[in-house]
C-alpha cells in the first residue's frame, strides 16, 4: 500500500507529510477493521526473534528511533507495524516550538533526510497526558529526554533530572539525548568532564528512584557520530564506569559524506539515512571494542535492509533502530528486515538470533 501513498506524501513538504501521516494514523486506528488490517499486513508478518537486553525482554531487535513520535501520540499503530519496541521523544521539560520552518528536507537520491527541528516538543506535561490516554502499553517503550534550548549546557541537569523523575515510571528505559546537533551547546555534554558529571548525577538519581519505586529502569546514552576515536573511547569508559545500561549510536551527523554536489545538502542540520550508515557503524565498532557486551549498544543510522541491520549487529549492536528508511520504504520494511534476520539465523543453524550473532562474530569473516 505504501508505494501508492508515498508519491502523494512526497509531493508535500516533509514535515507536513509527517504531521499528516501521524494525524491520519491516530484518527484511523480506532475505526473498525483498521487494527486487524495493520496487524495482518505488518505485525503478523514479522517473525518473533526474542532477545533480552538491558534486563528487558524484546520480541524482536528492531525499534523505532526517537524523533518520529516526539509527543507520544501513535504508540499502538506504530507497534502494530511490527516494531519490537518504540523510543518516544525527544521530550523537553517545558514546551518549546523548535526552529523556524522549513526545517526537514528529503534527499531522495541518497535515501537521506536533513533535519534541524531543534527539539520541537509539547513538553513533559502533555507528553505524559498523551501516554496516559493510550492504555494499555503495547510493548517496550523507551522515553528519550532532552534539555530545553534556553537551559545553558552547564545547567543541563536542571532539565535532565526532573525529566528523568517525571518519566521514570512510564518508561521501560530512559534515553538521555546529548547528541542532537540542533540545540546549541548540547553536544559539548559529550566532553569528558561534563559527561562524567552528568552520568554520575543521573546514575545516582536512578538509584534513588529505583529504591523509592521498587523498579529498576535502565538508562541509555545517545551519542553523535561526529566524534574522534579518542572521544568514543572516553565515552565508552565513562558509561562502563558509571554502569549505564546502554549507549545508542548514533544520532544524525553534521558531515555530508558523498553529498558535495547535492544542493539540498547545504541545508543546516543533522543528516540521517543511507550516508550516515558507515559513520554510525564505525562508532558502534569502536564502542564494542571497549564495552565487549558489558554495556548494551543500540545501533542506529542508515539501516534500510536486513543486510544493514546484520552489519550493525555484527559490529557490536545488541538492538537496532531506524527512522529515515521507514519514511522512504514504509511499514513493510519492518517485517522485511525481520524475515531477513530470521533467514540469517536459519542459515547459521542457530536457534536464536543471539546464538547466530555469537557464531558470526567469532567467524573470521566478521
Ligand atoms: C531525528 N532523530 C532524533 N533523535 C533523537 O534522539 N531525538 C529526536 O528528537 C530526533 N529527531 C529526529 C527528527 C528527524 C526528522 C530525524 C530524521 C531524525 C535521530 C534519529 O533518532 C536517528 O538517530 C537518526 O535519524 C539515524 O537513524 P536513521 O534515520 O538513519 O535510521
Amino acid at each position: 500500500m505504501y508505494p501508492l501513498i508515498r508519491p502523494l506524501l512526497f509531493a508535500l513538504d516533509a514535515e507536513t507529510a509527517h504531521d499528516l501521516t501521524l494525524g491520519l494514523l491516530r484518527r484511523a486506528y480506532p475505526l473498525p477493521g483498521v487494527q486487524a488490517l495493520m496487524r495482518t499486513c505488518y505485525a503478523r508478518r514479522a517473525p518473533k526473534l526474542p532477545l533480552r537486553v538491558m534486563g528487558l525482554d524484546f520480541p524482536n531487535p528492531v525499534g523505532l528511533a526517537a524523533g518520529l513520535d516526539k509527543n507520544a501520540r501513535v504508540l499502538h499503530p506504530l507497534m502494530d507495524m511490527g516494531f519490537g519496541w518504540l523510543e518516544l521523544g525527544t521530550v523537553t521539560p517545558k514546551p518549546q516550538p523548535g526552529n523556524p520552518k522549513k526545517r526537514m528536507f528529503r534527499l531522495p537520491r541518497q535515501a537521506a533526510i536533513i533535519n534541524r527541528m531543534g527539539f520541537n516538543s509539547e513538553g513533559l506535561t502533555v507528553f505524559l497526558a498523551n501516554l496516559a490516554r493510550q492504555p494499555p502499553r503495547p510493548g517496550i517503550i523507551g522515553i528519550n529526554i532532552g534539555k530545553n534550548r534556553d537551559t545553558p549546557a552547564e545547567r543541563a541537569l536542571d532539565d535532565y533530572l526532573p525529566a528523568l523523575r517525571a518519566v521514570y515510571l512510564e518508561a521501560d528505559y530512559v534515553a538521555i539525548n546529548i547528541s542532537s546537533p540542533n540545540t546549541p551547546g548540547l553536544r559539548t555534554l559529550q566532553d569528558e568532564a561534563p559527561l562524567a558529571a552528568l552520568l554520575d548525577a543521573l546514575k545516582r538519581e536512578q538509584g534513588v528512584l529505583a529504591g523509592r519505586h521498587g523498579r529498576y529502569v535502565p538508562l541509555a546514552l545517545k551519542i553523535a557520530p561526529d566524534l574522534q576515536d579518542a572521544d568514543i573511547d572516553s565515552i565508552a569508559r565513562l558509561v562502563l564506569a558509571h554502569q549505564f545500561d546502554a549507549v545508542i549510536a548514533t544520532n544524525t551527523t553534521l558531515a555530508r559524506p558523498g553529498l558535495e554536489t547535492e544542493p539540498q545538502a547545504q541545508e543546516a542540520g543533522g543528516l540521517s539515512g543511507r550516508p550516515l550508515g558507515p559513520l554510525s557503524t564505525r562508532v558502534i565498532r569502536r564502542l564494542y571494542a571497549i564495552l565487549q557486551g558489558r554495556v548494551a549498544i543500540i545501533g542506529v543510522g542508515g539501516i534500510e535492509s536486513a543486510e544493514d541491520a546484520w552489519e550493525k549487529l555484527l559490529a557490536g549492536a545488541d538492538l537496532i533502530q531506524l527512522y529515515t528508511a521507514f519514511i522512504y520504504q514504509g511499514p513493510g520494511l519492518i517485517p522485511r528486515i525481520l524475515r531477513g534476520l530470521e533467514r540469517k539465523m536459519h542459515e547459521s543453524g542457530a536457534s536464536t538470533l543471539v546464538e547466530a550473532l555469537a557464531r558470526a562474530r567469532q567467524s573470521p569473516k566478521a
